[in-house]
């Protein structure tokens, strides 16, 4: 058995070797992203191991059967970007990392509402120009706020226990409920009630074609005034332009975004010295209590070792068992 894992970074090399030596599985490593040319490499290769933001292209499928490759495994948990549709009339089978390391995600997600809401940035700002003063930033406490979670799966309860250890009141909206939380209460019956009550909300759900742009100026009009938002999810939930204009009118107090919904090609992309090429990205982040991360949220150690490993896991399982408790189904 031999795999091939497309757009390997540094970071992943002794986790992917590592692996390859204690199951004795050959494993190619490649830096190039997965496209309609470089699948060629696979050729001779039992699966394909890959992570990338950028789409990918359909023809990769046709090519994966032509060489009797049936499995596609990928280091990440979003399956956004694969044409499901090739994959399936492809006879290609497609596993992920459901749950890599929800704590990376929560933990990046708090730690953001944590610098609003202590207006680190605002005394970032002040003492760059020697101000050593307090007023007039002073700060909320999490524990006197109500934290609206949407989207209650495995990330999303991470951050619950974050902010219940916090002492904050934390409310949830999800089209499927957890038992657990239902018992407990938690959930609001609507959207609108979440942003009725919420004055943090944490966006924790998939960027299906239901939720594309749920955060619009609609949306933003039914929320608490001086309302923080996260997403640490998908850029596609938020309308960038009304969120920027959200901010701008006061109504929103602050944002963490670690996504964008233009960021293909512009986040892990170094622009030093060039011109970053999107308006309202370059807008977004000029605003001081605004905190934009490039998508890192998953880039912990952790989470990093489980997305090789487990990816890696479950191909060997999908070409000696012909089945992985990973696979996506459609
Ligand atoms: C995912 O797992 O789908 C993510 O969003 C993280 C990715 C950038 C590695």
């Amino acid at each position: 058995m031999k795999f091939i894992v497309y757009g390997v970074r540094k970071d992943e090399e002794g986790y992917a070797h590592n692996w390859s030596k204690e199951n004795k599985i050959d494993v190619k490593l490649v830096a190039d992203l997965l496209n309609k040319e470089t699948v060629k490499l696979a050729k001779g290769y039992d699966a394909i191991i890959a992570y990338q933001q950028l789409p990918y292209d359909k023809e990769i499928f046709t090519t994966m059967k032509e060489y009797g490759i049936k499995d596609l495994s990928i280091r990440n948990v979003g399956v956004d970007n694969i044409p499901t549709d090739a994959a399936k009339a492809n006879g290609v089978r497609i596993t992920n990392v459901p749950s890599y390391s929800p704590s990376a995600i929560a933990e990046l997600a708090i730690t953001g509402l944590m610098q609003l809401l202590r207006r680190t940035p605002e005394f970032n700002e002040k003492l760059a120009k020697g101000d050593f003063t307090w007023e007039p930033d002073i700060a909320r406490e999490l524990h006197t706020m109500t934290v609206g979670v949407v989207g209650t799966g495995r990330i999303g309860r991470a951050g619950i226990n974050i902010y219940k250890g916090f002492g904050a009141k934390v409310i949830g909206y999800d089209v499927f409920r957890n038992p657990e939380l239902e018992a407990e209460g938690m959930y609001v019956d609507t959207l609108d009630e979440l942003y009725a009550q919420a004055d943090v909300i944490t966006l924790h759900v998939p960027a299906v074609k239901e939720n594309h742009h749920m955060i619009n100026k609609d949306s933003i009009a039914k929320m608490k005034d001086g309302v923080i938002i996260i997403n640490t999810a998908r850029g596609e939930l938020i309308e960038s332009k009304d969120l920027l204009a959200g901010y701008k009118s006061g109504k929103i107090a602050g944002a963490v975004l670690d996504v964008y919904e233009n960021e293909v090609g512009i986040f892990n992309s170094d622009f030093t010295g060039k011109k970053v090429p999107d308006a309202t990205l370059v807008e977004l982040m000029k605003q001081r209590d605004i905190l934009v991360t490039p998508h890192v949220a998953f880039y912990t150690e952790t989470a990093v070792r489980n997305m090789v490993d487990v990816a890696l896991d479950s191909a060997k399982s999908m070409i000696e068992k012909g089945e992985s408790r990973n696979e996506v189904k459609f």
